[in-house]
Protein backbone atom coordinates (compact mmCIF):
# COMPACT_ATOMS: atom_id res chain seq x y z
CA UNK A 1 0.00 0.00 0.00
CA UNK A 2 0.98 3.45 -0.87
CA UNK A 3 2.00 5.73 2.13
CA UNK A 4 0.72 8.98 2.64
CA UNK A 5 4.32 11.44 2.19
CA UNK A 6 2.17 14.18 4.40
CA UNK A 7 2.04 12.05 7.06
CA UNK A 8 4.98 9.81 7.04
CA UNK A 9 5.61 5.90 8.31
CA UNK A 10 4.49 6.61 11.88
CA UNK A 11 0.77 7.64 10.70
CA UNK A 12 -1.12 4.76 11.37
CA UNK A 13 -0.06 4.98 15.06
CA UNK A 14 -1.40 8.53 16.50
CA UNK A 15 -2.55 10.16 12.50
CA UNK A 16 0.15 13.06 13.05
CA UNK A 17 1.49 15.43 10.80
CA UNK A 18 2.45 19.08 10.43
CA UNK A 19 1.69 21.79 7.93
CA UNK A 20 2.70 25.09 7.49
CA UNK A 21 0.35 27.61 8.88
CA UNK A 22 -1.56 29.88 6.29
CA UNK A 23 -2.90 33.47 7.14
CA UNK A 24 -6.56 31.97 6.68
CA UNK A 25 -5.90 30.03 9.66
CA UNK A 26 -5.10 33.03 12.02
CA UNK A 27 -9.03 33.17 13.48
CA UNK A 28 -8.09 29.83 14.67
CA UNK A 29 -5.07 30.18 16.07
CA UNK A 30 -6.85 33.01 18.14
CA UNK A 31 -9.61 30.76 18.98
CA UNK A 32 -7.52 28.34 20.64
CA UNK A 33 -5.58 31.09 22.46
CA UNK A 34 -8.58 32.09 23.89
CA UNK A 35 -9.15 28.59 25.52
CA UNK A 36 -8.71 28.79 28.83
CA UNK A 37 -5.78 25.83 29.21
CA UNK A 38 -3.78 27.43 26.52
CA UNK A 39 -4.36 30.44 28.06
CA UNK A 40 -3.46 29.25 31.12
CA UNK A 41 -0.05 28.35 29.94
CA UNK A 42 0.94 29.81 26.69
CA UNK A 43 3.98 32.42 26.74
CA UNK A 44 1.37 35.34 25.19
CA UNK A 45 -0.97 37.73 26.13
CA UNK A 46 -4.34 36.58 23.59
CA UNK A 47 -5.01 40.31 22.49
CA UNK A 48 -7.57 40.75 19.63
CA UNK A 49 -7.82 38.76 16.44
CA UNK A 50 -6.04 41.95 14.99
CA UNK A 51 -3.42 41.74 17.50
CA UNK A 52 -2.90 38.11 16.91
CA UNK A 53 -2.51 38.62 12.93
CA UNK A 54 0.16 41.36 13.51
CA UNK A 55 2.00 38.54 15.69
CA UNK A 56 1.48 35.83 13.12
CA UNK A 57 1.67 37.18 9.62
CA UNK A 58 5.45 37.71 10.00
CA UNK A 59 5.92 33.82 11.26
CA UNK A 60 3.92 32.81 7.71
CA UNK A 61 5.75 35.57 5.95
CA UNK A 62 9.54 34.21 7.18
CA UNK A 63 10.24 37.89 8.85
CA UNK A 64 10.80 36.86 11.89
CA UNK A 65 12.57 33.72 12.04
CA UNK A 66 9.43 31.53 13.66
CA UNK A 67 8.50 28.91 11.63
CA UNK A 68 4.86 28.50 12.31
CA UNK A 69 2.93 24.88 11.99
CA UNK A 70 -0.62 23.42 12.32
CA UNK A 71 -0.70 20.18 14.18
CA UNK A 72 -3.13 17.78 12.24
CA UNK A 73 -4.53 14.83 13.47
CA UNK A 74 -5.89 12.41 10.29
CA UNK A 75 -5.89 15.99 8.64
CA UNK A 76 -7.54 17.72 10.60
CA UNK A 77 -6.01 20.85 12.78
CA UNK A 78 -5.71 20.21 16.74
CA UNK A 79 -3.09 22.70 17.69
CA UNK A 80 -0.16 24.32 16.73
CA UNK A 81 3.79 23.56 16.96
CA UNK A 82 6.78 26.89 16.02
CA UNK A 83 10.29 26.26 16.45
CA UNK A 84 12.99 28.97 15.70
CA UNK A 85 16.00 29.68 15.89
CA UNK A 86 17.76 30.72 19.96
CA UNK A 87 20.26 32.96 17.89
CA UNK A 88 17.13 35.26 16.71
CA UNK A 89 16.97 36.76 19.89
CA UNK A 90 20.41 37.18 21.11
CA UNK A 91 19.30 38.28 24.49
CA UNK A 92 17.16 34.89 25.49
CA UNK A 93 20.35 32.93 23.30
CA UNK A 94 22.59 34.22 25.88
CA UNK A 95 20.29 33.26 28.83
CA UNK A 96 20.14 29.90 27.58
CA UNK A 97 24.03 29.47 26.56
CA UNK A 98 23.61 26.72 24.06
CA UNK A 99 24.73 27.03 20.85
CA UNK A 100 23.13 25.94 17.50
CA UNK A 101 19.82 25.22 18.95
CA UNK A 102 16.01 25.78 18.13
CA UNK A 103 13.73 26.44 20.36
CA UNK A 104 9.97 24.51 20.13
CA UNK A 105 6.87 25.53 21.30
CA UNK A 106 3.14 24.19 21.24
CA UNK A 107 -0.20 23.50 22.25
CA UNK A 108 -2.62 21.21 21.58
CA UNK A 109 -6.03 23.85 20.52
CA UNK A 110 -8.98 21.08 20.72
CA UNK A 111 -9.17 19.91 24.50
CA UNK A 112 -10.40 16.76 23.57
CA UNK A 113 -7.46 15.25 21.92
CA UNK A 114 -5.30 16.79 25.63
CA UNK A 115 -3.77 14.25 28.25
CA UNK A 116 -3.95 11.21 25.56
CA UNK A 117 -0.49 10.95 24.99
CA UNK A 118 -0.20 12.83 21.81
CA UNK A 119 2.07 15.63 23.09
CA UNK A 120 5.26 13.20 23.23
CA UNK A 121 4.31 11.60 19.90
CA UNK A 122 3.42 15.57 18.01
CA UNK A 123 6.95 16.81 19.51
CA UNK A 124 9.25 13.45 18.32
CA UNK A 125 8.01 13.05 14.90
CA UNK A 126 8.08 17.24 14.59
CA UNK A 127 11.50 17.14 15.70
CA UNK A 128 12.50 14.10 13.28
CA UNK A 129 10.47 15.61 10.65
CA UNK A 130 11.94 18.96 10.73
CA UNK A 131 13.66 20.64 13.78
CA UNK A 132 16.50 17.54 13.25
CA UNK A 133 15.87 16.62 9.84
CA UNK A 134 18.40 18.96 7.76
CA UNK A 135 21.10 19.33 10.57
CA UNK A 136 20.79 23.02 11.37
CA UNK A 137 20.18 22.46 14.83
CA UNK A 138 22.61 20.22 17.32
CA UNK A 139 19.76 20.82 20.27
CA UNK A 140 16.64 21.35 21.19
CA UNK A 141 15.60 23.39 23.81
CA UNK A 142 11.65 23.94 25.02
CA UNK A 143 10.74 26.34 28.19
CA UNK A 144 7.24 25.30 30.18
CA UNK A 145 6.59 27.32 33.36
CA UNK A 146 7.86 25.68 36.05
CA UNK A 147 4.17 24.74 37.46
CA UNK A 148 3.27 23.37 33.90
CA UNK A 149 3.64 19.77 35.28
CA UNK A 150 1.61 18.13 32.39
CA UNK A 151 3.72 19.78 30.18
CA UNK A 152 7.02 18.89 31.72
CA UNK A 153 5.71 15.88 31.68
CA UNK A 154 4.63 14.87 28.13
CA UNK A 155 7.98 16.59 27.22
CA UNK A 156 9.62 14.22 29.24
CA UNK A 157 8.16 11.01 27.86
CA UNK A 158 9.68 12.66 24.55
CA UNK A 159 12.88 12.45 25.55
CA UNK A 160 13.69 16.18 26.91
CA UNK A 161 15.89 16.17 30.32
CA UNK A 162 15.86 19.15 32.75
CA UNK A 163 18.87 22.03 32.09
CA UNK A 164 18.20 24.51 33.85
CA UNK A 165 15.64 27.57 34.99
CA UNK A 166 15.71 30.75 33.36
CA UNK A 167 14.55 34.20 34.37
CA UNK A 168 14.00 36.70 31.04
CA UNK A 169 12.98 39.86 31.73
CA UNK A 170 10.09 40.51 30.45
CA UNK A 171 8.44 37.22 30.88
CA UNK A 172 5.88 37.37 34.53
CA UNK A 173 6.99 33.53 35.23
CA UNK A 174 10.42 31.75 34.72
CA UNK A 175 10.85 29.05 32.10
CA UNK A 176 11.89 25.56 33.35
CA UNK A 177 14.45 24.90 30.29
CA UNK A 178 14.63 21.40 29.26
CA UNK A 179 16.81 20.11 26.63
CA UNK A 180 17.54 17.02 24.06
CA UNK A 181 20.52 16.78 21.65
CA UNK A 182 20.13 15.17 17.88
CA UNK A 183 22.45 12.62 19.29
CA UNK A 184 20.77 11.53 22.17
CA UNK A 185 17.50 11.68 19.98
CA UNK A 186 18.56 9.55 17.08
CA UNK A 187 20.46 7.02 19.54
CA UNK A 188 17.39 7.47 22.15
C1 LIG B 1 1.50 20.24 27.03
C2 LIG B 1 0.79 19.36 26.02
C3 LIG B 1 1.31 19.64 24.61
C4 LIG B 1 1.11 17.89 26.37
O1 LIG B 1 0.46 17.03 25.47
P1 LIG B 1 -0.55 15.88 25.98
O2 LIG B 1 -0.89 15.06 24.79
O3 LIG B 1 -1.67 16.49 26.71
O4 LIG B 1 0.41 15.08 26.97
P2 LIG B 1 0.15 13.70 27.72
O5 LIG B 1 -1.11 13.05 27.24
O6 LIG B 1 1.40 12.92 27.59
O7 LIG B 1 -0.10 14.14 29.23
C5 LIG B 1 0.92 14.75 29.97
C6 LIG B 1 0.60 14.70 31.45
O8 LIG B 1 -0.51 15.50 31.79
C7 LIG B 1 -1.02 15.04 33.06
N1 LIG B 1 -2.48 15.00 33.00
C8 LIG B 1 -3.29 13.94 32.71
N2 LIG B 1 -4.59 14.32 32.78
C9 LIG B 1 -4.58 15.63 33.13
C10 LIG B 1 -5.61 16.59 33.35
N3 LIG B 1 -6.90 16.27 33.24
N4 LIG B 1 -5.23 17.86 33.68
C11 LIG B 1 -3.93 18.22 33.78
N5 LIG B 1 -2.92 17.33 33.58
C12 LIG B 1 -3.25 16.06 33.26
C13 LIG B 1 -0.41 13.68 33.32
O9 LIG B 1 0.64 13.83 34.28
C14 LIG B 1 0.20 13.34 31.97
O10 LIG B 1 1.31 12.50 32.02
P3 LIG B 1 1.20 10.96 32.52
O11 LIG B 1 -0.26 10.58 32.49
O12 LIG B 1 1.99 10.19 31.54
O13 LIG B 1 1.76 11.00 33.87
C15 LIG B 1 -0.75 19.58 26.08
O14 LIG B 1 -1.26 19.10 27.32
C16 LIG B 1 -1.16 21.04 25.90
O15 LIG B 1 -1.19 21.51 24.78
N6 LIG B 1 -1.50 21.70 27.03
C17 LIG B 1 -2.05 23.07 27.01
C18 LIG B 1 -1.08 24.14 26.54
C19 LIG B 1 0.30 23.99 27.12
O16 LIG B 1 0.50 23.80 28.31
N7 LIG B 1 1.28 24.12 26.22
C20 LIG B 1 2.68 24.03 26.61
C21 LIG B 1 3.24 25.38 26.84
S1 LIG B 1 4.95 25.21 27.26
Amino acid sequence: MMKDAATGPESAVDGISFRRLRTSEIPLIHRWLNTPHVARWWYEDVGTLEEVEERYLPYIEGKAGVEPHLILREGTPIGYIQTYPLSADEEYAKLVGVEDSAGVDLFIGEPEFLYKGLGPNIIRRFLEGIVFSDGRYETCIIGPEPKNESAIRAYGKAGFRYFKTIHVPEEPEPEYLMKLTQEEFFEG
